[in-house]
């Protein structure tokens, strides 16, 4: 337990340090489960959100992108079930004023210092909490200037409805017939009673959800090929596998809309927990919208000559938690020449910085010639140009920020024209000629296979 605490403690230690996250508002003390991506935070998301584009919507004929706004008609919110369903049961303790969610007691502690170390089921047993009552985990705010129940709007708690009130828009664009999909990345808000384990549960967060649409009576063909589909792309992502596994939701865990659903879980330092959820979602959502909206959402199949209200097969991933877990999954200290290194081992396809380059000493010429590759690398993807502090220290600073390959000048360079690429993982070190260099990198990162 001391052991998986200093592991979470060391990562978010490191991320602060290295610019990956911060907490939000930190000179005013911070705001509970808000959080900064720093300089390689940044970068590090947005290759796991282009990851995710590429394979979701690029790669695909069949899926298109959308992007729709987080405030939408609040009818959205009640024909989704939102505002009857979407809430926690909350309990409060009497005695140290801790806030729990009614159903996940077991495994809880205490919130306030002055209990530390105790456990909420010791109050629950104690008949300390108050009844539980549910509690809605939308946001609201008021549209225009008047602050009445008129002009409530919430902030979208999922991605996927401005998803399902644009189906036709976006089908009639881009001529897609069903089966097809559309995808989406974007913030999503949720009240959450209990946000905690630095960016895995939030009130702020990104989703990237596809929504596919299919004749009803496929749908169960299409869930399980969304779920090798998806689990897939955790492993080009550079996950291990072992650290991967489907979790079917029970009928006491089916969300109000799902027939059925799995989750994809990773194992994080606090136990197994869901990293995405894909769910057969049936007809509810089209028919919802139909009723509500008082617009006819059925689908009219020119080869069958059938009319039908599509089914929806969801694959919806929380962008934090991957980042989260690639953090996670990547973290590892070692041993090298007697000296202890902190490395992530990043996959080179979601790495902030692909490779870093240093003059071996700041003469004889070495840093015009360091500089120029700097820059000529940098035309193809992010580099870093380092010329501070002995070689092993600039080495296990580059490793800290999980970038895959090290370029040293040195005086060989001068005779010959090569460099050594150092390799963070299996720290081999290979002379490449300078002009060989971007596509000796390319191939290594397009061949890439996480090794320990
Ligand atoms: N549209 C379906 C949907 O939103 P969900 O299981 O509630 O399903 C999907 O959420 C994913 O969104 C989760 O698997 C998780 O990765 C992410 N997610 C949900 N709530 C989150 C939170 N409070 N903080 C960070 N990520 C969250």
């Amino acid at each position: 337990m001391a052991e998986i605490a200093k592991l979470m403690d060391k990562l978010v230690s490191l991320c602060k340090r290295r610019g990956f996250i911060f907490p939000s508002s930190e000179i005013y003390g911070g705001l509970n489960s808000c959080y900064d991506y720093g300089p390689l935070g940044v970068e590090l998301k947005r290759n796991v959100k282009e990851y995710w584009w590429k394979a979701m919507v690029q790669m695909r004929d069949d899926i298109e992108g959308l992007d729709a706004s987080i405030l939408m008609h609040p009818r959205v919110w009640e024909a989704s079930g939102h505002v009857a369903n979407f809430t926690d049961p909350m309990v409060d303790c009497k005695e140290c004023k801790a806030r729990f969610r009614a159903d996940q007691i077991e495994g809880a502690m205490c919130g306030s210092p002055a209990y530390k170390g105790r456990k909420a089921s010791k109050c629950a047993d104690e008949n300390k909490f108050t009844e539980a009552r549910l509690f809605n985990l939308m946001f609201k705010t008021f549209m225009g200037p008047v602050e009445d129940a008129a002009n409530v709007v919430y902030m979208r708690p999922e991605t996927a409805q401005g998803i399902y009130v644009n189906v036709y828009n976006v089908m009639q664009a881009s001529r897609q017939k069903i089966p097809f999909g559309i995808a989406q990345i974007g913030k999503a808000f949720r009240n959450e009673i209990t946000p905690g384990n630095f960016t895995f549960r939030t009130r702020e967060f990104e989703q990237m959800e596809m929504q596919f649409f299919v004749k009803p009576g496929t749908d169960m063909e299409w869930f399980e090929y969304w779920k090798a589909q998806r689990i897939a792309w955790y492993d080009g992502l550079g996950i291990r596998k072992t650290k991967l596994q489907f979790h079917q939701h029970g009928p006491t865990e089916l969300a109000h809309y799902a027939a059925a659903a799995f989750d994809i879980e990773y194992e994080f330092p606090f136990g197994w927990k869901e990293l995405e959820g894909i769910h057969n979602r049936t007809d509810f959502d089209l028919k919802r919208h139909a009723e509500y909206s008082g617009k006819d959402l059925s689908y009219f199949d020119d080869a069958t000559r059938e009319k039908f209200i599509p089914y929806i097969v969801e694959t919806s991933a929380g962008c934090d938690r991957t980042v989260l877990t690639a953090l996670i999954d990547a973290y590892d200290e070692d041993v090298i020449e007697g000296e202890a290194r902190t490395v992530l081992r990043l996959a080179p396809v979601i790495a902030p910085i692909k490779a870093g380059v240093f003059p071996l000493v700041k003469k004889e010429g070495m840093p015009e010639v360091a500089e120029k590759i700097f820059h000529d690398l940098k035309k193809h993807f992010p580099v870093f140009y380092d010329d501070g502090g002995a070689i092993g220290r600039r080495y296990r600073r580059m490793d800290e920020a999980g970038t895959p390959f090290g370029i040293t000048v040195d005086g060989q360079t001068l005779q010959d024209q090569t460099v050594t690429v150092r390799e963070r993982d299996s720290l081999s070190q290979t002379r490449v000629a300078i002009d060989k260099l971007l596509p000796f990198i390319q191939e290594k990162m397009a061949g890439y296979k996480r090794m320990v």
